[in-house]
């Protein structure tokens, strides 16, 4: 008797239902399959929404883990440990930034953008108090914190969380006039993601984001851009914002920064920015601990070899190609970069969430979104064999 029913209704019993995923239960991974407990294996497509970049339990980021795990796991920041000058300075240098700020989880990295924007526009801008505004994008996803949600405009992550933080102002994705207009003497910062990732991988118009860098320029407001599921090797580059030759002021990294083994985020720019933040302003219990550090360090030297970025490059034309040939077979439109993916499916064949159930059955995991879209990022450790076989069941589950 299969175990996967029971083990999904017990999963389901003692948590609050704010996620609906699929019913595969999973006991073990390696690279880009997961197994589950009746043993049937399954290629990762969703990649922990690009958490997983080098693939499940990557044997270099394992064995630092291990060995960290027998030396030294947590300090607090109250003292300095032996992982985190390594750690701060290859990111740094990866980022082609003066500084870095560890934190743990991705919404922490951009409330603390945010944050380091505010004092940045209150003391050096000059904007007076509490006037600061931050110009977002519609169509945004930045986490899920009171003052994150306060500016998304999804109805699912926004609804009865008020009352909201002021400061935000919401104007279309990519479109720069809108942005001009909404940028004003008190904006401290443009917050943006180069691709969309939970929009559905949407990527910006070509120009738009030279057209931010220079707007941004001009107007003296910081640039962040927020890299957390486009960056670290998902689109071709070291960050998406790379492959439209800009540089923002802010990284905000998070996901596969932690190998897929603990949540590492960072917020990497230079001490004009950063340096405003002192002692007591800002911090977090977990941020920049040693375990976290250890392997993020790898993961930064994992990158710093540019293998991956390269497989993300080269297999991504091979998905798109082999995606693009299904349009009009079941597909309507084909987004995205490298080895990510966005797929709008004919809503009059079936919804995303019918699709990835039916993707399961066949083998391959995969998450829909708003709607009729799914979302396609498998680790870049992924062959080109198991690209096609992941594409062959996508046409299969469309032909019906
Ligand atoms: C672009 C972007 N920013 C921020 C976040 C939030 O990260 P976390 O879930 O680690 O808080 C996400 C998560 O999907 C994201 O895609």
């Amino acid at each position: 008797m299969l175990r996967t029913p029971a083990a999904v209704r017990d999963a389901g019993r003692h948590t609050a239902h704010n996620y609906h995923p699929l019913p595969v239960v999973i006991s073990s991974a390696e690279g880009a399959w997961v197994t589950d407990v009746d043993g049937r294996r399954y290629l990762d497509c969703l990649a922990g929404y690009s958490a997983l970049n080098f693939g499940h339990r990557h044997p270099t980021l394992i064995a630092t883990a291990h060995a960290q795990l027998d030396r030294l796991t947590l300090t607090s920041r109250a003292f300095v440990h032996d992982q985190f000058a390594d750690f701060c300075r290859e990111l740094a240098a990866l980022c082609g930034k003066e500084l870095v700020l560890p934190m743990n989880t991705g919404a922490e990295a951009v409330e603390t953008g945010i944050k380091v924007a505010r004092k940045w526009g209150y003391q050096v801008k000059g904007v007076p108090a509490g006037q600061a505004t931050i110009v977002v994008a519609d169509g945004n996803f930045h986490g899920r914190t009171t003052t994150i949600v306060s500016f998304s405009t999804d109805a699912d992550a926004r609804a009865d969380f008020g009352p909201y933080t002021p400061g935000f102002r919401v104007v279309p994705y990519g479109d720069l006039a809108a942005l001009a207009e909404a940028v004003d003497e008190h904006t401290v910062a443009v917050l943006l993601e180069p691709v969309q990732g939970e929009q559905g991988v949407v990527v910006p118009p070509e120009g738009y984001l030279p057209g931010v860098r220079q707007l941004c320029d001009e107007r003296n407001v910081l640039f962040i851009a927020d890299e957390i599921q486009s960056g670290l090797g998902r689109t071709g580059a070291t960050f998406a914002c790379e492959q439209d030759g800009v540089v923002p002021d802010v990284y905000l990294l998070g996901k596969a920064l932690g190998g897929g083994i603990v949540p590492v985020s960072a917020v990497a720019a230079d001490a004009a920015v950063l340096g405003v933040l002192k002692p007591g302003q800002h911090g977090s219990t977990f941020g920049g601990n040693p375990l976290a550090c250890a392997v993020a360090t790898e993961v930064v030297r994992l990158l710093a070899s540019g293998e991956f970025q390269r497989r993300s490059t080269e297999l991504g034309e091979r998905l798109h190609s082999g995606l693009r040939a299904l349009i009009g077979k079941g597909l309507v439109a084909v987004r995205g970069r490298g080895l990510w993916a966005g797929l709008d499916i004919d809503p009059a064949l079936m919804s995303g969430r019918e699709a990835c159930e039916r993707l399961m059955e066949r083998g391959v995991l995969a998450k829909d979104t708003h709607g009729s879209t799914i979302r396609l990022a498998p680790p870049l450790v992924v062959t080109p064999e198991e690209i096609d076989h992941a594409v062959a069941q996508l046409a299969a589950v469309l032909a019906g």
